[in-house]
């Protein structure tokens, strides 16, 4: 039997890896996350059947009670709340990871002290990824201040958790006495918690992606320390996953990890230097529409605000109107523009936007001078010229959407709300600029109504 379960786990790796291939593209993405899905429905059922397995009863009733929660909550989550709901399905795995590890700990049967520093190493990162993305979840749900929480000696208290946490863990391999148990557990989900303080809303999703790592690890850890090779690949695999895509992330932003971690971004600015000057130009939406409908060419630029706004669909029929004019429409997509990777593709792709439509920022960068209108939609700091010429911005080095190079731009918010950055955007206040106020679906609604009556 246990050979049959190696080879079943051997097959629900590859089918791993196949579906992490096909979601590389948004055309195969679904089906992508189907061969994952089938994959890990595999894993769980032959595990089932490992031999020595007690309480029937009681795993059926988990799988039951967890799977329906997760159909249920994962059928109504709203997209801009998928941050929170990834934060909290891999805070699961992590606190996963961490309960095999203390149970393991407890029964006392790690053959040798090599496997028992992996299963203690898989307790202490299991451990910091399951409460640090409870603190994630709640600070994204609002639960709690999304806002950076700073104390003075924070880094210093920071590091000493850490330190205590890793010494009582040495301590548990040299004695698994109890009361070590309960305090290396106690100092690890401590410090999770502590780590995540200081980290600000919108840093939230590079933060998850990296907690997203750290379980995996901790899950791979375990694995070594249980002899359970489906375990071992599948945490290897997020492990290494999460990790390529906190770098992604991370440099999309043109910040270090350790930048994301320690600097408390997204606090109000107070640099004198990012003070603009000229004025902002608000432009009635007939004017708008008039402009769009004698272009050649217009580039959308969508951001956080489209994803707020819930605009997506009302952007399609917006689409839809310039095309029927034989006005060539594309759309350019930052990296990290929206709160979470892939954010535009999947809003854009959900509205019955052509996959072919959407540019990436190299791609699209070249194009802007020779377009006539760029329509900025809800974006903010993906567009900010500051990241090209003010050395002294927090966003300065990262790579921006270079719309200011176009003919005209209209922008579409509601006011003068700063972006995730908390940076003032000279963008808004240039020459060729202009403001259509108010909220994204309404305004696009009004364009593509004002677009008809042309
Ligand atoms: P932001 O810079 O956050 O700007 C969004 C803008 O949308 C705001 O200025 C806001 O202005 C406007 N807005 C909000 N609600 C709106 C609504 N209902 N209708 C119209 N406009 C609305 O967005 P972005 O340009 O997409 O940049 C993303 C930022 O998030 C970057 O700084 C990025 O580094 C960061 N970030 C992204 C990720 C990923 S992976 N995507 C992860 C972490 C951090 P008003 O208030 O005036 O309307």
């Amino acid at each position: 039997m246990e050979t049959i379960i190696q080879i079943a786990y051997f097959a629900a790796a590859f089918l791993f890896i196949v579906g992490l291939k096909r979601m590389s593209s948004p055309l195969t993405a679904r089906n992508g996350i189907v061969w994952a899905g089938g994959a890990m429905l595999l894993a769980v059922i032959v595990t089932l059947f490992w031999p020595g397995l007690e309480n029937y009863a009681l795993i059926i009733i988990a799988v039951v009670v967890g799977s329906s929660i997760a159909w249920i909550l994962a059928k109504k989550v709203a997209m801009t709340d998928m941050p929170q709901m990834i934060a909290i399905y891999n805070g699961m795995g992590g606190g996963a990871a961490a309960a095999i590890a203390a149970v393991e700990l407890l029964q006392g049967q790690i053959p040798n002290a090599g496997l028992m520093t992996l299963a203690v190493l898989g307790g202490l990162i299991g451990s910091i990824a399951f409460s640090g993305s409870l603190v994630a979840f709640a600070k994204l749900q609002r639960l709690m201040g999304d806002r950076p929480i700073t104390f003075p000696f924070q880094q210093y208290i920071n590091l000493g958790t850490f330190a205590l946490a890793f010494l009582a863990g040495i301590f548990l391999i040299l004695n698994p006495a109890h009361w070590i148990l309960a305090l290396f557990f106690f100092l690890a989900l401590g410090f999770g918690v502590m780590m995540t303080l200081p980290i600000g809303g919108g840093d939230m999703p590079v933060v998850i992606s990296l907690f997203n790592a750290l379980t995996g690890l901790a899950v791979g850890f375990e694995g070594f320390a249980m002899g359970n090779a489906a375990m071992i690949i599948a945490g290897t695999v997020v492990g290494a996953a999460g990790t390529l895509l906190t770098i992604l992330m991370a440099t999309a932003m043109n910040r270090s990890i350790t930048n994301v971690l320690f600097s408390a971004f997204g606090q109000e600015d107070t640099n004198p230097q990012s003070c603009v000057v000229g004025s902002l130009k608000p432009m009635d939406i007939d004017d708008a529409a008039i402009l769009l409908a004698y272009s050649d060419k217009v580039v959308i630029v969508t951001g956080y605000g489209m994803a707020v706004a819930q605009a997506q669909h009302k952007v399609r029929e917006l689409m839809d109107a310039l095309e029927k004019r034989s006005i060539t429409v594309k759309f350019a997509v930052h990296p990290v523009a929206g709160r979470m990777p892939g954010h535009m593709n999947v809003l854009l792709a959900e509205a019955g936007v052509p996959y072919e439509k959407l540019c990436d920022l190299e791609d699209i960068n070249p194009e802007f001078s020779n377009t006539n209108v760029s329509l900025v939609i809800g974006a903010n700091d993906v567009v900010n010229p500051a990241a090209r010429t003010n050395t002294t911005s927090p966003i300065y080095g990262m790579p921006i959407l270079d719309v200011d190079k176009s003919a005209n731009v209209l922008v579409i918010k509601r006011g003068a709300g700063k972006g995730f950055a908390g940076v003032e955007n000279e963008l808004f206040f240039a020459d060729n600029t202009r403001m259509l106020y108010g909220d994204a679906q309404d305004v696009v609604n009004k364009l593509v109504q004002a677009l008809k009556k042309l």
